[in-house]
């Protein structure tokens, strides 16, 4: 669909995605302290950056998850009611729900997320590999509600939340989308989520300031995708990338950086920078299990188990619906 954004510019014609995120830019440019919400950071280009991201040393979250489902596979299979449909919320690289898939016996598995393109590929891939289940994708925005498909109806229902998105969520963000999550799935549900954890500072901030770039290239990316979507007029060289730990708030926080004085155009508006101004692109939360747990029942949820690995860097945890 077509719609003109009656908020911006006079010319600019978007379609309706455009539209909401140019809206939300210039809102939030508006603020002080300036924003960007980490959601915009998965174009093509920032969700090939984040596979990069994935695999550098300095980043334990994925191959420390990976470990943990590797190692306690068995554990989740004798939890997970035999032929359930398994709902992941977000599709990304299919790793981690592969090895979900060869472990237990799933009976259908809903991906759900909001690049339809993406979610095809990945179901197509999945069908080959798994010719016995049936994948039922939903193009759909998970933070919001939306109806699981009727093929499943009958179905016992798991969630699979890995990779630790829930930290990218502000604490009240988290909590309305596991009381969300557990709406959709319903009475009786279980949930398989991971959740990075509390760990030395140093370790952390080594994670979001790699030593080859990527992490700041991906958080530079979002200013890319400004001035290709919107027409903006960011000078990269002109940003900076930096991390730091928020210890009172148990958070890394990303932030840009605008290394001059300078003013930068974006449909029609003007937003001007101080030297060292930032703009917050991402927060991380880390937990500690007790945190964890506390958020987890508070959103009508159980924690039936809790895994780590040997340094207590990440857990996996299964949950099951609350009475
Ligand atoms: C996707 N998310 C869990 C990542 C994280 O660690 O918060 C995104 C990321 N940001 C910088 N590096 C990775």
């Amino acid at each position: 669909m077509n719609v003109h954004a009656p908020a911006l510019a006079k010319a600019h014609t978007f379609d309706e995605a455009t539209s909401v995120f140019a809206d939300d830019v210039i809102e939030n440019l508006a603020q002080h302290p300036k924003r960007l919400s980490p959601k915009y950071f998965y174009d093509a280009a920032g969700s090939e950056l984040f596979e990069q991201i994935t695999v550098l040393p300095e980043y334990y979250p994925t191959r420390t998850e990976l470990g943990i489902l590797r190692g306690r596979g068995n554990e989740i299979a004798d939890i997970i009611p035999q032929s359930a449909a398994l709902v992941e919320f977000g599709a990304g690289a299919t790793t981690k729900v592969r090895l979900l898939l060869e472990r237990c016996d799933f009976g259908a598995y809903v991906p759900v997320d909001i690049s339809g393109d993406f979610l095809n590929a990945q179901a197509d891939a999945l069908r080959k590999d798994f010719p016995g289940l049936d994948v039922y994708p939903v193009a759909a925005d998970f933070t919001a509600p939306f109806a699981l498909p009727e093929d499943i109806t009958g179905m016992a229902k798991v969630g699979f939340f890995p990779g630790s998105t829930l930290g990218n969520f502000e604490p009240h963000e988290a909590r309305a989308f596991l009381r969300s999550a557990r709406e959709i799935l319903g009475a009786s549900a279980q949930m398989i989520i991971g959740v990075d954890l509390e760990k030395n500072e140093r370790v952390l901030y080594d994670a979001y300031n790699d030593s080859a770039g990527v992490t700041a290239r991906f958080n530079l990316n979002v200013l890319v995708r400004i001035n290709r979507e919107l027409g903006g007029n960011f000078d990269l060289s002109a940003f900076m990338h930096r991390s730091v730990y928020n210890r009172d708030r148990h958070r890394i926080e990303m932030h840009l950086i605008s290394k001059k004085s300078q003013t930068v155009r974006i449909l029609g508006r003007n937003f001007s920078f101080r030297p060292g101004e930032s703009i917050h692109t991402e927060s991380s939360y880390k937990y500690s299990l007790e945190r964890f747990t506390a958020l987890a029942c508070d959103s009508g949820w159980k924690v039936r188990e809790s895994w780590t690995d040997q340094d207590r860097m990440f857990s996996v945890h299964a949950l099951a619906a609350a009475d």
